[in-house]
């Protein structure tokens, strides 16, 4: 199938088509997003959390994230799927765009491992940088609203732009990081009349809401929350299967049937040739 690329995104959501962002951390996760035809899949720094054991998105480093991204670009090439090919987003994590040299490196090089954009968390501070990346020619996706590698300056993980001051701020913040060439955006954990305002100030630019209502572009859940493995997922996550439950299930059995020398059984083993086994017993 071929690419849906950015004039793709642009097609459907000046169409009015709701689009699909999901996370993916590995092979396995790439196909089942490309599989059922999302748009956007996010190779998410939220890999920390949800699959390294990490308390929040800090410790994640640019080699965990390229390992992934590599993964997770082979998972959506792999995969099958009659829908156009979706856009792979590389996450750029805690302290890798510091300065403007960091961020131009650290972005290349996730468009070297397979990311076709980078997003980037930050507001109006970090209209330079989207501009000079966007010079060099690699798109950026804009994360605003909660930033989770500033939580503790933003007060925690708590609703951001519930006051009429603070929401104007976030509008103005995603106009300008699209003035300097952000191509769509992310909205996180704001109510949903702040997700309306950024959509309707933005025509042209998809914005894509997690926790910010249904009256934007988009919408992105990290796939460990949509599938019940993450142990506390966010109040705005809805779990569509309960595979952590079918795990533990699984597991279980599994332990119980070696003890019980049910497994592996005739039907998971294998024998030798009648001759072989008679020289080998004889
Ligand atoms: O890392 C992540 O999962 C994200 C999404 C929540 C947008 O940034
Ligand atoms: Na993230």
């Amino acid at each position: 199938a071929r690419p849906l690329g950015l004039s793709g995104l642009r097609r459907r959501f000046a169409k009015g088509q709701k689009l699909s962002m999901v996370t993916a951390y590995d092979f396995p996760s790439a196909r089942f997003a490309r599989s059922a035809g999302v748009e956007l899949v996010l190779v998410g720094d939220s890999l920390g959390n949800c699959r390294l054991g990490l308390s929040d998105t800090v410790g994640v480093t640019m080699e965990d994230m390229l390992r992934a991204t590599t993964a997770v670009r082979r998972g959506v090439d792999t995969a099958a799927g009659t829908s156009p090919k979706p856009l792979v987003i590389g996450d750029m994590p805690f302290g890798s765009y510091l300065t403007p040299e960091d961020a131009l490196r650290n972005a290349a090089a996730f468009r070297v491992a397979g990311a076709d954009i980078v997003k980037l968390e930050g507001g109006c501070h970090l209209a330079p940088l989207v501009k000079s990346l966007t010079n060099a020619g690699i798109g950026v996706m804009s994360h605003i609203g909660l930033e989770p590698q500033r939580a503790l300056l933003q007060g925690g993980f708590r609703l951001q732009g519930t006051t009429a001051t603070s929401a104007v701020e976030i509008v103005s913040a995603a106009k300008e990081l699209v003035q300097a060439g952000a191509v769509v955006l992310v909205l996180e954990m704001v109510p949903e009349e702040v997700g309306l305002a950024v959509q309707s100030s933005l025509p042209e630019t998809p914005v894509i809401g997690i926790g910010a209502g249904g009256r934007v572009a988009g919408q992105v859940l990290v796939c460990d929350d949509m599938l019940g493995v993450h142990g506390s997922p966010p109040s705005f996550a809805k779990m569509f299967a309960d595979v952590g439950k079918v795990s533990e299930q699984a597991y279980a059995t599994y332990v119980e049937e070696v003890r019980s020398g049910e497994f592996p059984g005739d039907k998971h083993s294998r024998r030798m040739t009648e001759v072989e086994r008679e020289k080998l017993q004889g």
